[in-house]
């Protein structure tokens, strides 16, 4: 206390002395505990910054802390057992006064700016059952908590906290959840002591500067529904010991360096929802198992090695949200019946060397938002019915090999911000419905076969900031429309076959 600048703060903790030393604050409610517990909360107070005032209540006057905003109490005993401050711009330390509230079973205050170190002198709340730090500016190394077994909710993730990653907390076996996440804890393994958790449902260690491989003790936790680590430097391979680790629906392991292939036996998992393996140097073909994953609504393994064709089960999956495999060496045709039946709202499958007809139906449900497909093989035409994809906001399809017309309502698409149709062999005109398309910002059609005018309406794209139409043979007159555009400024029209002079001010735009 004595180190505390003289702040306001410093004003109220003198104020407080008053009162205690004039009697009236020791004027007994609950016994004496609740104004042991009244000080320690006011101490707590008084180390922190609150300049959106949520801590007003918090005032020597009261006569229990129950009313204290955010404060929880027995209503059998009166005794603090909750601190609740989530998200209220609470700048400067915990107190080791906290300490003096025996009762208090849940310390939540994420989302601050606090910082300095969790004060060790919490293992004194031996009732504690819930201690959420996350997100805050919290530094040091984790004091050891291994004392206060009755934990279930340890949650210190995304702060700067230093040191290793306490082995002591594979004893705390009463943890349901676990997040020691975004914090730069020295380079080391995952502790083998974790593998006690049993009872553990929610396992957050990424980015935390995880190596090694991962320790079979932790494939024990058969309660475990989230395993996330990803962003690490975790090496070895794909475990096979993960599809043992039945509670899992959420998997959770880009940006390390696994390698080897997809077991089969992930089938096993038959809860699981969401993977993502991205990012990592894993190979071999997807297993034909993956399409009997029925409850799958999230698969991404982008930015690895993977390679053949893809398993034509995928086309059954009737939850799928997300699919990213970009930047693979995926190949042969696309499963014909993909996202026929599926709320499909995102698809990557950019980088890769699929080849013969575009998919049919990843619009089916009419929720698909992006659709990126570029640098693949594709070739003949664009189906039809994306021409009533109204949900699509991203479409590219540049570098493959289409040919023909595009389907009218393609271009009138009314949420469409970038479609990217270049280096194909694409032919027909751009159709005056392109007006509608409003929310335009790129369009680009360079490196294809597109002819006839440009149509006037392009002067409604008020969005648009990159048209780019060169190297087709479009002819007759730039439309003057076009110099109504005030956001342009990437415009390239060259190698075509206009006629007629530019108009003057589009030569400002670039
Ligand atoms: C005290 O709270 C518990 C739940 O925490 C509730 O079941 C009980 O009815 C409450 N008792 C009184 C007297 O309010
Ligand atoms: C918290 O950390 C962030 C990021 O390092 C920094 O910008 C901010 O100033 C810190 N705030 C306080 C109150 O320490
Ligand atoms: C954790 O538990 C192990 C085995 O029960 C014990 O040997 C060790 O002392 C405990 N560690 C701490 C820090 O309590
Ligand atoms: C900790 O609090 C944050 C913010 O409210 C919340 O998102 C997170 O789920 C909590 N952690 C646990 C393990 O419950
Ligand atoms: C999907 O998950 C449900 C529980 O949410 C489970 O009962 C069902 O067996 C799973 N389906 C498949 C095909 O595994
Ligand atoms: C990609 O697959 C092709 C066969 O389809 C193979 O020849 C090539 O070596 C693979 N490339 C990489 C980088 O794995």
């Amino acid at each position: 206390m004595s180190k505390l600048p003289p702040t306001p703060a410093s004003r109220q903790l003198f104020i407080f002395f008053v009162f205690l030393f004039t009697g009236d604050f020791l004027r007994p409610t609950f016994g004496s505990s609740p104004n042991v517990e009244v000080q320690a909360l006011l101490n707590f107070k008084n180390h922190l910054e609150d300049p959106l005032n949520y801590l007003d209540s918090w005032r020597i006057s009261s006569e229990s802390p129950c009313q204290f905003h955010g404060v929880v109490c027995d209503n059998v005993t009166g005794r603090v057992v909750e601190i609740s401050l989530n998200y209220k711009s609470l700048i400067g330390k915990i107190s080791p006064a906290i300490s003096a509230l025996q009762s208090l079973k849940s310390l939540i205050i994420p989302s601050n700016y606090i910082s300095g170190e969790l004060p060790a002198e919490i293992v004194k709340c031996s009732d504690l059952r819930v201690l959420n730090v996350s997100a805050n500016n919290l530094t040091g190394s984790l004091p050891d908590l291994s004392k206060l077994i009755k934990l279930e909710i340890l949650d210190v993730t995304d702060n700067y906290f230093t040191g290793d990653i306490p082995e002591w907390i594979g004893n705390l076996t009463g943890l349901s959840a676990l997040g020691v996440g975004d914090n730069n804890f020295n380079e080391g393994g995952i502790p083998e002591s974790f593998g006690n958790l049993k009872n553990l449902n929610w396992l957050y260690m990424r980015g935390c500067q995880l190596t090694g491989e991962i320790p079979n003790s932790l494939f024990d936790l058969q309660q475990l529904g989230t395993l996330d680590l990803a962003s690490n430097k975790i090496s070895g391979e794909f475990p096979v010991g993960i599809t043992k680790m039945r509670s899992l629906w959420k998997i959770e392991l880009f940006g390390n360096q696994l390698t080897g292939v997809i077991p089969p036996e992930i089938s096993d998992l038959n809860l699981l929802q969401e993977i993502d393996i991205s990012m990592n140097q894993m190979h071999g073909e997807l297993p034909i198992e993956i399409g009997n994953m029925k409850n799958l609504t999230v698969f991404e393994c982008n930015t690895n090695r993977f390679s053949g064709e893809l398993p034509p089960g995928l086309g059954g999956l009737r939850h799928l949200k997300g699919f990213s495999i970009y930047r693979n060496n995926f190949s042969g045709n696309f499963p014909e019946n993909f996202a026929m039946f599926a709320p499909l709202v995102e698809i990557d499958i950019s980088e890769n060397k699929f080849s013969g007809g575009f998919p049919k139906f990843l619009c089916a449900s009419g929720k698909l938002q992006k659709l990126l497909a570029l640098e693949n093989s594709f070739s003949g035409e664009l189906p039809e019915n994306y021409a009533k994809c109204k949900s699509l906001l991203r479409f590219r399809v540049n570098q493959n090999q289409l040919s023909g017309n595009i389907p009218d309502g393609l271009w009138a698409l009314p949420f469409l911000e970038l479609i990217d149709l270049s280096d194909n062999s694409f032919t027909g005109e751009i159709s005056p419905a392109i007006g509608v398309s409003t929310s335009l910002t790129q369009l680009l059609l360079f490196d294809n076969e597109f002819s006839g005018e440009i149509p006037p309406e392009i002067g409604e794209l008020t969005h648009l900031e990159k048209l780019d139409l060169s190297n087709n043979k479009f002819s007759g007159k730039i439309p003057s429309q076009i110099q109504n555009i005030r956001q342009l400024s990437y415009l390239h029209l060259e190698n075509n076959l206009f006629s007629g002079s530019i108009p003057d001010e589009i030569g400002e735009c670039e």
